[in-house]
């Protein structure tokens, strides 16, 4: 079992070798992927520190190279890098083909999976792109990769975090790439999922305050809203911070620069219950109703804080927000607390 996953990381890190040789060297990874990188802003120095790469439009470059040097097929598929069709007599084709690649790194920096980004701005945009392929194709589960528990960036980000006590999380590998590239290097993505009680406590091994970064449409907040009770069940600190519509923190800090970026984390920063509060109200108007419901969500939000006295400031605050009675706030508190212990 060990040796498997040793055999494992020793695959994922020949072909994260692989496709950073063919960014830079092969006519095609010089013609397409460096020039991609180059027009999204990233520098060479970005480029080393992320080990972006790229994988040939081809069906097998990746698989043939690893089977003459020794590789077993059975091995590459085992790490996502081969398929192979049930029945077929043939070895099979590379996973990934004619796409940009992000490696993804585990706390201690090793190669557990990729990321794969075709090449044109969004789905179906190029015109040489085949119908209904997804933006980005990541490695399947494997014994060394559960997606649910992994952070990306986390290898980069975790001096800087533990220096800064401070923790942002975004959505995509690009945002976290830019935000390094800015001078922001305590970051990372949970990679488009909704956040797990395992990165959360990843997260935790470094740093209680997160500030979230969304990105800029109202549907993704939403969503988000309920999965953030459970980092404050954690105990951690939550912030968030919004951006324009339409904008993640890579546009935005491309397009207003790393100064005025940082000044908008600071300015636009509110805590989560804050957040919520905000949110759900300006969403209910004045039906009384629904007042009542944002009442009971919010506290319901402020009893999964495990410390005592911040529920007790977040009563206070919220009781004025929503403008009712503190002590009602906090007699509902109680009683779901005492039906949660
Ligand atoms: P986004 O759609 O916001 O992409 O998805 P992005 O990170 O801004 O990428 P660019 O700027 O268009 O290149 C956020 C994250 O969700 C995951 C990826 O991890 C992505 O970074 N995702 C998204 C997928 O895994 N598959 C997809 O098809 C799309
Ligand atoms: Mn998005
Ligand atoms: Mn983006
Ligand atoms: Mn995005
Ligand atoms: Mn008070």
């Amino acid at each position: 079992r060990q040796n498997e996953r040793e055999s494992l990381y020793i695959i994922l890190n020949f072909a994260k070798n692989f496709y950073q040789q063919q960014l830079h060297e092969s006519e095609e990874g010089q013609a397409i992927g460096l020039s991609y990188f180059r027009e999204r802003g990233f520098t060479n120095e970005i480029r080393k520190k992320f080990e972006l790469g790229y994988s040939l439009d081809t069906w097998d470059s990746f698989s043939k190279e690893a089977l003459e040097k020794g590789y077993s097929s059975q091995i590459l598929e085992k790490a996502g890098l081969l398929i192979h069709k049930e029945g077929s007599q043939t070895a099979g084709y590379d996973r990934f083909r004619g796409r940009v690649i992000f490696p993804i790194h585990n706390v201690a920096g090793k190669v557990i999976a990729f990321g794969a980004r075709i090449l044109k701005s969004e789905k179906g945009g190029g015109q040489n792109q085949k119908a209904n392929q997804p933006k980005y194709l990541n490695s399947p589960e494997t014994d060394v990769y559960h997606k649910s528990e992994v952070l990306y960036g986390i290898f980069q980000a975790k001096n800087a975090i533990r220096q800064q006590e401070h923790c942002y999380l975004v959505e995509g590998y690009t945002d976290v790439i830019s935000l390094h590239q800015a001078g922001i290097e305590n970051v990372v993505a949970s990679s488009g999922t909704s956040l797990t009680v395992e990165q959360i406590r990843l997260i935790g091994r470094f740093t209680p305050n997160i500030t979230i970064l969304y990105d800029g449409d109202i549907a993704g907040i939403k969503a988000a809203l309920r999965g953030l009770d459970l980092v404050l069940e954690e105990g951690l600190n939550v912030n968030v911070v919004l951006f324009p519509d339409g904008d993640d923190p890579d546009s935005y800090v491309r397009k207003v620069g790393a100064e005025a970026f940082k000044a908008h984390l600071k300015k636009a920063s509110k805590d989560f219950i804050t957040f919520k509060t905000e949110i759900l109200l300006q969403d209910a108007g004045n039906d009384p109703f629904r007042l009542a419901a944002v009442i009971g969500e919010v506290v319901q939000s402020i009893v999964k804080i495990p410390d005592a006295i911040k529920r007790q400031v977040f009563f206070h605050r919220t009781s004025e927000m929503m403008k009712v009675d503190e002590q009602m706030l906090i007699t509902e508190g109680n009683k779901l607390l005492r039906k949660l212990h």
